[in-house]
């Protein structure tokens, strides 16, 4: 796609990458994702804010070509799909200084060995003057790496915001068209790089907040032209509140977990408790990390696989202690053959997750009637602890 114009003399540049299903070879993009770069050009100077992910230079530099310099080039993160194209466009446009935080340029060196002397480092607040548009940084760590910076394009009120705000999602829309979609694809972005980092996201919000904002512009996904659209989805994210929801993660291999899954789901809706559940052989893994976000429990089945629980269990155990939710309950059913161990190894893999760990229930075999009644103990004691919350 060409160039877009958003406000005078500001434009966004980029890639669209339709057919992209994995980030990171590890977050499912279902509805692949962007690479946005902007354009602002001053009276007297001209800034390429991001660049794009290293497939996608060709495309850039297309749309660079009639752009006859370049005095600034704003890393606002160092990660390879805002970074990557760095190096070719310093080499098209060598008056151009590489703009970022001190904590970034380091990383800028490391991965992608632009010459220290090319990088100007810019403190929290500190602006620099195009002509008639002022760019001024903010610096946000943790959204999504320790050295992550926005920028505030002081005239036209937009906050550039790269991976903040962002959302997985390919469009042709400059703008946001169809907030349930985007509202999706901006909770599994959040869910699946910033929720660990909460606390921290909380104290950036009110900083970006500060300003007046008429627009707000990631790296990932359509801008927000109605910003508060965004704020106010963070500010519920990012709240240490939770919801009278359960998240039910479980495998089941010959049906005697999933027997239990199934009493247990119609137990806990019979006492007013929404669940998301998730067969961990088939789920997609961005829809799970989207249900924690607001989940007061997790529930974990999983048949025994020699004493422990099932492979796809510990990784989707290892993930969710990865992302840290703010979960305040814990519990595991399932089936075991003839001895298990499966208790103790979950509980061991997610030190992470501030919870009350509430009676498991583990059968032997098919679960009976004494089973069903310690799964009906335990969706009591969900459903009370929820009505206390
Ligand atoms: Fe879009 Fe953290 O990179």
């Amino acid at each position: 796609m060409k160039m877009q114009k958003m406000k005078n003399n500001v434009c966004r540049l980029g890639a669209q990458n339709w057919n992209r299903r994995l980030f990171d070879s590890l977050i499912p993009l279902p509805d692949g994702t962007s690479y946005n770069a902007y354009v602002i050009m001053g009276t007297e100077k001209t800034a390429l804010l991001d660049t794009v992910d290293p497939t996608k230079t060709e495309i850039l530099m297309q749309q660079l070509e009639d752009i006859d310099r370049i005095d600034y080039v704003v890393s606002h993160h160092a990660e390879q799909d805002h970074s990557g194209a760095i190096p070719v466009v310093t080499e098209k446009y060598p008056e151009a200084k590489v703009v970022a935080t001190p904590k970034a340029k380091g990383m800028l060196v490391d991965h992608l060995c632009i010459p220290e002397e090319r990088i100007q480092t810019v403190e929290d607040g500190e602006t620099i003057s195009l002509g008639g548009k002022t760019l001024e940084f903010i610096h946000t760590p943790w959204v999504h790496w320790p050295e992550t910076m926005v920028t505030y394009l002081q005239e036209n009120k937009v906050i550039f915001s790269c991976d903040f705000f962002g959302s997985h999602y390919a469009t042709t829309d400059l703008y946001v068209t169809n907030e349930a979609v985007v509202y999706e694809a901006a909770k599994r972005y959040y869910a699946e790089i910033m929720m660990p980092f909460r606390s921290v996201i909380r104290k950036n919000i009110e900083k970006v907040e500060a300003r007046d904002i008429s627009m707000i512009a990631p790296s990932h996904g359509p801008v927000y032209d109605k910003p508060s659209f965004i704020l106010d989805a963070y500010k519920d994210w990012v709240s240490e509140d939770v919801k009278n929801e359960v998240v039910l993660s479980y495998v089941s291999m010959h049906g005697s977990t999933q027997k239990m899954v199934d009493y247990l789901v119609s137990a806990l809706v019979e006492r007013g408790v929404k669940v998301h559940v998730f067969d961990l052989a088939v789920t997609d893994l961005g829809k799970l990390a989207i249900a924690l976000v607001d989940a007061a429990t997790i529930v974990i089945g999983t048949p025994i696989v020699h004493m422990g629980p099932h492979p796809a269990v510990f990784y989707a155990a290892h993930l969710a202690n990865t992302l840290r939710p703010k979960l305040r309950y814990a519990s595991i059913i399932g089936s075991y053959g003839w001895n298990s161990k499966a208790i103790e190894q979950i509980q061991g893999l997610i030190p992470n997750l501030k919870v009350e760990i509430l009676s498991p229930v583990l059968c032997r075999g098919c679960p009976r009637e004494s089973d069903f009644s310690a799964l009906d103990r335990l969706v009591d004691a969900i459903a009370q602890k929820h009505r206390a919350l």
